[in-house]
């Protein structure tokens, strides 16, 4: 896959180089090119931005600067992410989605964003324009929520984490529930147990155990997604952990007593 950032703070996404996606980058199942925007500029001052038409606080990123960036940068079938925080969520199965495309092209915005006609522009030549937020509060720029998406699909290419197995179980994974609660050696540590389950070998038991923690967690921490879940991934032993923590199935959807 290949994925182009363009941003005026080009360095912003120099951890890009570290860690998996660096793996991954070094391995070549990732071709990550990071772009200055100003290098679009004409003039002498290297201007990106303007004020609002209408008024109002701060500045605008200039279209015909990012037009002249992003009909370089994107090739055909590429999709174009626009980070911002009027966006739609990014969550697991946008990535997943994403991390099956060839290109992915993430135009940071910074200021109050980018000029609205240059989403407009590239859906109406056809090209694939999500505008997409990394949570409800505000950035002063889109370079994080690049760093974010970049990280969250480049994982998912094939090859990229050693052991796939990982990526099923884990939280926003395909049960709907946050995952359950890790421990490794030694088992007794600052007066504090390893539950003793997980040392009994049984996996029935170990998976049974995990599988009410996962439930209970997210209960308590993302009641959302229990609602959102789909009943027919439960068995009795399932409803019956739910309901001691006060849920309860009805007309097809989990609900809170
Ligand atoms: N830019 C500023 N805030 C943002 C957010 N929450 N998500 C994505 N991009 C942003």
């Amino acid at each position: 896959m290949r994925i182009d950032v363009v941003s005026i703070f080009p360095d912003y996404l120099s951890p890009l180089q570290l860690s998996l996606v660096g793996k991954a980058r070094d391995a070549g199942l990732l071709d990550l090119r990071v772009h200055d925007l100003r290098d679009w500029t004409t003039d002498r001052h290297r201007t990106v931005d303007d004020t609002p038409v209408g008024g109002g606080a701060g500045m605008v990123m200039r279209p015909d600067v990012w037009a002249s960036a992003l009909d370089d940068v994107l090739q055909d079938g590429a999709h174009l992410l626009i980070p911002t925080p009027s966006g739609e969520p990014l969550t697991q199965r946008n990535a997943e989605a994403l991390a099956t495309e060839s290109q992915l092209v993430v135009a940071c915005g910074r200021y109050e964003g980018i000029d609205a006609r240059v989403a407009e522009h590239y859906r109406a030549r056809g090209v694939r324009v999500t505008e997409f937020s990394i949570g409800d509060y505000v950035l002063n720029g889109g370079e994080v929520a690049a760093l974010v998406v970049v990280e969250a699909v480049g994982r998912l290419l094939p090859g990229v984490v050693g052991n796939p197995h990982s990526l099923v179980e884990e939280s926003h994974g395909a049960a709907g529930l946050l995952e359950y609660p890790v421990y490794t050696k030694p088992p007794a540590w600052a007066g504090l147990e390893v539950p003793e389950v997980l040392m009994s070998g049984h996996h029935a038991r170990i998976e049974r155990w995990r599988r009410d923690q996962a439930l209970a967690r997210t209960a308590a921490r993302r009641p959302d997604m229990l609602a959102a879940l789909d009943v027919g991934t439960l068995d009795k032993h399932d409803l019956a952990t739910l309901a001691d923590l006060g849920w309860r199935v009805v007309d097809g959807a989990l609900t809170r007593d």
